[in-house]
């Protein structure tokens, strides 16, 4: 890997002129813009302002010492300090070579391998999966994905909400006004029946309320029946939820819901109070701002006409009932001590960011050591939105189901590929419009950056142009059909670049590790989605300027080896996004 291979070498040359540099910052990307080189580095400016060193003279002192002959050109210097890179041809061919026939130089395995708890997708019991629910669900397979890829350890935890307040309330509905035959057919939609007509009632009637609460109380105390009836409605939701996580290609190594910590929630919140970290507030247990932050980063404290004013976090109800942010904290402890985590990352809506921000606070109060060894991260992301820019529903206004709207979006493909390929037959258009549907939700779901809210449209994501998983599967199957159609095994052969299109092609190619390591660091599949894009129009191009099968010698074998590796990284690329492809389009 080059960039790397450089960056290790760029890193040597520097902490030889300037031993006081961190050479973590020290750091070689792609280059911005082809007219700078292949890679570049910014990174001498910052090392010679904080030696207090001319970092035009740096750079020169470090370019005479840094040897890359071998892989680069004379390393130019430009600006106030930048170094610039750029290949030479033999180094690229050399790398398209070793590519092309099996070697591991197309992803770079982590050299110190991290240990990550993925926290995603976590639905909550006996309530149907929404739209929402591919965001979480899709972007955290895409990240475990990638880490993976990596060569990190990956924990995925599905931390399903399975105990708290609304089964008091669906407690009632299930023993008054169960319909055994809609639980039967369409058991999520009875129990959000059930939960919607008693929290109706709850709202106009105290006594009810006060019965569903009775409810709960006999759950959390233990009560047989309540506790039957409590598993039953887990076991459901669960094969709703297991439907869904096989259509999306979604895996789990845990599924350790809000439940599994119900023994433990009593300590955490003494464990707290003996720490003085939580006091007692009205007969309630909460919280309060340590006023070690400053008040705008404080999430115990907002501001009410001027002034700053605490909003605690509670961990006990005054009725002795605990709350999300005592599962929350529950939860870390146990990942920590059983894992060992060098990071936890979850994967949830940003109008969740106030309660990591606390969550990720109290804990650093309560357990400092281990907060200081284990990353917490809140991976946020935004809202779907409707063509008219208010919150995606359904046309009478319903939340959008999650199975309704996978059905949907495979209906739809079915239709484009019906007019495109009357000549298939149907279970084979089926089989591909299932592939293209579902890959079409998800790269759009995948493609902006995931904080912002994104609009809906399924003309937009299903399109055979532009920024689609249609137009990247499609690039896909020509690329591969030339390969199959070659007949030629992958062995070493004569590489020769010349042609521009192809030269673009390979380079584009090299920087998959790069992207995915950046991708994997912050978080973002979208740098693969924009990736993929743009090799796929590379592709393109060079599929146009370039005859593969019909050229002479070396330029047929040049040209194999890259169909066959944008075969195999578009693929790849687009499996770790949680997208299949297919052969046919
Ligand atoms: N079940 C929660 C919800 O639907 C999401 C849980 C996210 N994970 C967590 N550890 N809090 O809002």
């Amino acid at each position: 890997m080059f960039h790397s291979a450089i960056e290790s070498r760029l890193r040597a040359a520097v902490s030889a002129l300037v031993p006081t540099a961190d050479p973590a910052t020290i750091q070689v990307k792609p280059a911005s813009e082809a007219r700078f080189g292949d890679f570049q580095s910014n990174s001498l400016m910052l090392v010679a302002k904080a030696a207090r060193m001319n970092p035009r003279q740096l750079a020169s002192d470090v370019v005479a010492r840094l040897d890359v002959s071998e892989l680069c050109e004379p390393v130019e210097i430009a600006g106030p300090g930048f170094l610039n890179f750029r290949l030479t041809r033999q180094a690229l061919e050399q790398w398209l070579s070793d590519a092309a026939c099996g070697k591991p130089v197309l992803i770079p395995k982590a050299e110190t391998p991290r240990t990550v708890v993925l926290d995603f997708s976590s639905p909550n019991v006996a309530k149907p999966m929404h739209v929402g629910h591919i965001r979480s669900t899709g972007i955290g397979e895409a990240l475990q994905r990638m880490w993976r890829l990596l060569g990190h350890r990956v924990i995925s935890d599905n931390h399903i909400g399975d105990w708290g307040t609304q089964f008091g309330k669906l407690l009632v509905g299930w023993k008054e006004l169960l319909d055994r035959q809609a639980l039967e057919s369409d058991p999520i939609a009875e129990m959000e029946r059930l939960y919607k007509t008693v929290n109706t009632q709850c709202d106009a009637d105290p006594a009810r309320l006060e019965m569903a609460r009775q409810e709960l109380v006999r759950l959390q105390a233990g009560d047989p029946e309540n506790l039957a009836i409590w598993k039953e409605m887990i076991r459901l939701s669960q094969v709703q939820f297991d439907t869904l996580y096989g259509r999306m290609g979604t895996r789990f190594d845990h599924t350790l819901g809000e439940s599994f910590y119900n023994a433990e929630l009593g300590s955490v919140v003494e464990a707290l109070l003996a720490a003085g970290i939580a006091r007692l507030s009205d007969g309630a247990v909460a919280v309060f701002s340590d006023r070690t932050l400053s008040p705008k980063e404080d999430p115990f404290l907002v501001s009410r006409d001027g002034e700053w004013v605490d909003v605690p976090a509670l961990i006990r109800k005054s009725d002795g009932g605990f709350n999300y942010m005592t599962t929350d904290l529950a939860t870390v402890d146990y990942r920590i001590r059983t894992w060992a985590p060098d990071e936890i990352l979850y994967v949830v809506d940003d109008r969740q960011s106030g309660h990591f921000r606390g969550l990720f606070h109290v804990f650093a109060r309560w357990q400092p050591e281990a907060y200081r060894k284990t990353q917490l991260r809140h991976i946020g992301f935004g809202k779907i939105l409707g063509e008219d820019g208010k919150p995606f529903k359904t046309r009478s206004g319903d939340t959008v189901r999650l199975a309704d709207l996978l059905d949907e979006a495979e209906e739809r493909a079915l239709q484009v590929v019906t007019e495109k390929r009357p000549d298939l037959d149907p279970s084979e258009r089926r089989e591909i419009a299932r592939i293209v549907g579902l890959g079409a939700v998800k790269w759009q779901d995948l493609l902006p950056n995931r904080q912002s809210d994104y609009v809906f449209s399924w003309d937009k994501m299903l399109a055979l142009q532009g920024n689609t998983a249609p137009y990247v599967q499609y690039q896909y199957t020509r690329a591969a059909k030339v390969v199959r159609d070659s007949g030629a095994p992958t062995a070493a052969q004569p590489i020769a670049l010349t042609e521009p299109a192809e030269i673009a092609l390979a380079k584009h190619l090299m920087n998959l590790g790069f992207t995915l390591q950046a991708a994997a660091e912050e978080c973002r599949p979208n740098y693969l989605c924009n990736y993929l894009h743009e090799l796929a129009g590379l592709y393109s191009s060079f599929y146009e300027a370039c005859p593969v099968l019909k050229a002479e010698e070396p330029a047929r074998s040049t040209r194999l080896a890259l169909c066959r590796l944008s075969a195999q990284v578009l693929r790849l690329g687009l499996e770790t996004l949680g997208i299949e492809v297919t052969e046919k389009m």
